[in-house]
């Protein structure tokens, strides 16, 4: 999501706060937690044309336990998926975009960092680079097919995106092969033409070709219906600049270099043994990991190839960094984040926001708060404006100690066809999708 901080209760206005916050923003999150329950209400009276004839969770089904926990609906036969693409209005043609292609990389780049995510006030959009959408959509086992574009017939434009790639994950005690949806984008001059639709039945069909049948997504609307809700929390790297191009706002009792000394971080990590990951660490880290995701009700499961494309460093699309203990050399914590820009819509100052999207974290010796505070700084070293993290996982006990304030937009997760009994806590969530 294209979040940005809320002007309530971030913390430029509590500088001096207690724990608890002071009163004033108690009662601003008290309000956006009302607005917030009003919203969702009026969407679950809203009519979902298209997901209410999906095998998905439904609003009407909510606290319905008889409904058993699992697929909604059974495989169907290879021979019976259907072999032909979905129809599409007659000026429009699908294509398979073939990422390894530098110009169809440039193109899905183009479409996207002009029709992608926008916050709501349309200040900033996503600008993921080209390098970070090759990584994103190859991951080991991916397939080309489930990168599919639409182009205008005449011109050839591309116009609309989609993709699927695949993934185990594990809903309580079931690993679940899925393909993970993400990308969907269509051109701004062709939005409510009812073309959303039709991607998503054209990438389940590739799916289903695949013989993999449940999907798991993000969505900043709510549709029938979220696993879990969550929400984006932003820490200050470079305030001054956050605050000129509208990310952030000044607190009405701080001043500029008050807000600057707030966020200042030190130069250098603390942590001893805190270090780069590099190839050789793949297996230590795979364990760490695979054994510290098992405690969430639903979490990838990583083996280490999955562990060398995910978290193995690439310069400006993921960082990874973890402690050896310098007596023992064991691995015993790791943290990551990934690079995603977002343009500054008509801001001729500065054309982007530099962000860092936490991703895996383990803390097994080194307290999570410390850990991730090393990750702010050495993210601060490398010029980045914000650290954003979801309330995913333990993220949530060093936000607001760290200086995290909250976004103003939910991220919603979501699973097709595979019906869980009961929403999850954010905390109970284990998986991070980009
Ligand atoms: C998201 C987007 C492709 C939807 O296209 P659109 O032209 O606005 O909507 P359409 O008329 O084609 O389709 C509407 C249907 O798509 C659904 N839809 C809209 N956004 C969706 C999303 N992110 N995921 C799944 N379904 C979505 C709507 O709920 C509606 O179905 P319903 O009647 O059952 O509720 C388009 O708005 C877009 O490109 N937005 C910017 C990028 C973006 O937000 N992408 C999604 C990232 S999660």
């Amino acid at each position: 999501m294209a979040d940005k901080e809320t002007s309530a209760d971030s913390p430029e206005e509590t500088p001096n706060s207690t724990p608890g916050g002071n009163a004033s923003s108690e009662v601003d999150l008290a309000l956006n937690t009302i607005s917030q329950r009003v919203q969702e209400s009026l969407s679950l009276g809203k009519r979902h044309t298209f997901w209410e004839t999906q095998p998905v969770g439904q609003f009407k089904d909510l606290g319905n336990t008889s409904l058993p926990e699992g697929p909604i609906e059974p495989p169907t036969p290879l021979s019976e998926v259907r072999q032909e693409p979905y129809n599409l209005p007659n000026q429009f043609e699908w294509v398979t975009c073939d990422m390894d292609s530098d110009d169809v990389c440039s193109e899905v780049y183009t479409l996207l960092s002009n029709n992608y995510v926008e916050d709501d006030e349309n200040l900033f959009r996503f600008n993921y680079s080209k390098e970070f959408l090759r990584w994103a959509l190859r991951p080991p086992g991916y397939f080309s097919s489930w990168h599919i574009g639409v182009r205008v017939k005449s011109s050839k434009k591309l116009v609309a995106f989609i993709t699927g790639i695949p993934a185990r994950i594990r809903v309580h005690d079931k690993i679940v092969t899925m393909a993970e949806v993400n990308f969907l984008c269509v051109h701004k001059k062709l939005r409510s033409k009812r073309l959303a639709p039709v991607m998503i039945k054209e990438v389940t069909r590739r799916v289903h070709l695949e013989n993999i049948w449940q999907a798991a997504y993000t969505a900043g609307v709510v549709l029938p219906t979220p696993i879990t809700s969550c929400q984006y929390w932003h820490r200050s790297l470079n305030p001054k600049k956050l605050i000129e191009v509208g990310f952030s706002q000044l607190g009405p009792r701080m001043t500029m270099s008050r807000t600057i000394k707030l966020y200042k971080l030190p130069d250098s990590t603390v942590t001893p043994g805190f270090r780069n990951m590099k190839f050789h660490d793949v297996p230590a880290v795979t364990r760490l990991i695979r054994s510290y995701l098992s405690q969430f009700k639903t979490a990838p499961e990583f083996d280490e190839t999955d562990v060398e494309h995910w978290l193995l460093p690439k310069e400006n699309v993921v960082d990874s960094y973890l402690v050896e203990c310098p007596e023992t050399h064991e691995i015993t914590d790791f943290c990551s984040f990934y690079t995603l820009p977002s343009s500054i819509l008509g801001n001729q100052t500065y054309p982007t926001l530099k962000a860092a999207y936490s991703y895996y974290n383990v803390s097994t010796k080194t307290p999570l708060l410390q850990l991730m505070n090393d990750a702010l700084i050495v993210a601060k070293s490398k010029d980045y404006d914000v650290f954003n993290a979801l309330d995913v996982m333990h993220n949530e006990s060093f936000l607001r100690e760290l200086k995290f304030g909250p976004g103003d937009g939910k991220l919603h997760y979501y699973l097709y066809n595979y019906r869980i009994n009961q929403p999850l806590k954010p905390s109970e969530l284990g998986l991070v999708l980009l």
